[in-house]
């Protein structure tokens, strides 16, 4: 980045924001902003605790602070939360979306809206950003209408749309594939984790670098951001079990229809990362080499 800049980035505390927050240029002043009442101890950020879904809250925000740019990556990001728990997910995700985009719109800042891979129905995969989006669950039809919100009301707007991501989240949030994995094995816990759902998964300091990128370079339009390698969910655990000297025999592959009471899921969104390695400039890191950096305490 040329100047210093402050950068607001919704949802913070969450594991892309913590991504960014490890990844950030040394020049920028990181804004975070969650909802539930606590800190993260040691954050460099300016931890900021308020509801997006509260309008006069957003408008008071951004009438007292000036931001360079927003990343909007706050909501309900839990697929079975959403399918369950429709209507506060509505509000969680298009209300705060329609907050944020609306602030932005009135202060012309670069939003950059961080969308999912749950906008595709996963049987046409491998997915290019012009790809059709067709989604399958609530938390997809959610997302895919944000975008539409971000694309037809702003001027300028970047929308990434990370694939399933990992990475050491905080204690305070949820958390994710490589981390709940862990957690259960080290316990001597079985797990059983599906063969027909597969991604090319994304470490979070990865999805971090493309993001600063994006403010760096202020791109129109939509990234896709993902890792190098595709994997079932059952691959992701052996790779997990290995990289952290834990016993992969406690990992069960088992099929979709194993988990009858869960929203559905897409079969295959793997993604396309040509967009990011080019334009972005960060090349797709394989599943091992993520889990090896965890490993090593990045
Ligand atoms: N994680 C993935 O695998 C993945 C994959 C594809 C796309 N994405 C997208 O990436 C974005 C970030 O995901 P994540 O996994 O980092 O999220 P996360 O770990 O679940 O964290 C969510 C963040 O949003 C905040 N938040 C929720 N509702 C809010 C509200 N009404 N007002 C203010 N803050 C609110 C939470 O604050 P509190 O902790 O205070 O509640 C938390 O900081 C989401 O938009 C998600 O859809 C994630």
């Amino acid at each position: 980045m040329s100047r210093a800049k402050t950068i607001l980035v919704t949802g913070g505390t969450g594991l892309l924001g913590k991504g960014m927050e490890e990844t950030a240029p040394g020049s920028v002043a990181l804004v975070s902003v969650h909802q539930r009442d606590y800190r993260i101890p040691g954050s460099a950020a300016e931890q900021l605790v308020l509801d997006l879904r509260d309008k006069r809250a957003v408008d008071a925000l951004f009438a007292e602070r000036k931001f360079d740019a927003v990343v909007h990556a706050a909501g309900i990001a839990s697929v079975d939360f959403v399918e369950t728990h429709y209507a506060e997910s509505l509000e969680s995700n298009i209300v705060s979306t329609l907050n944020v985009t609306a602030a932005c719109r009135r202060a012309d800042i670069h939003l950059v809206y961080v969308s999912t891979n749950a906008v595709f129905d996963g049987t046409k995969a491998p997915y290019r950003e012009t790809d059709a989006v067709n989604p399958v669950n609530k938390y997809g039809r959610l997302k895919v209408e944000c975008e539409r919100l971000v694309q037809e009301t702003l001027k300028h707007w970047t929308i990434v749309r990370p694939i399933l991501m990992y990475g050491w989240n905080h204690a305070e949030t949820r958390p994710n594939p490589a981390t709940w994995i862990r957690e259960k094995l080290s316990k001597g816990e079985g797990v059983s984790l599906v063969t027909d759902v597969h991604e090319n998964p994304l470490f979070n300091l990865q999805c971090g670098r493309a993001l600063w990128a994006v403010l760096d370079k202020r791109p129109e339009g939509i990234f896709h951001l993902a890792g190098g390698e595709r994997v079932d969910r059952y691959q992701f655990g052996v790779a997990v079990a290995e990289t952290f000297g834990l016993d992969a025999s406690l990992l069960k592959p088992v099929t979709s229809d194993a988990f009858p009471g869960i929203a559905r899921r897409p079969p295959d969104t793997t993604f396309v990362v040509e967009r990011m390695a080019r334009e972005l400039g960060v090349a797709p890191m394989t599943l091992r080499e993520g889990l090896a950096a965890m490993a090593a305490g990045a």
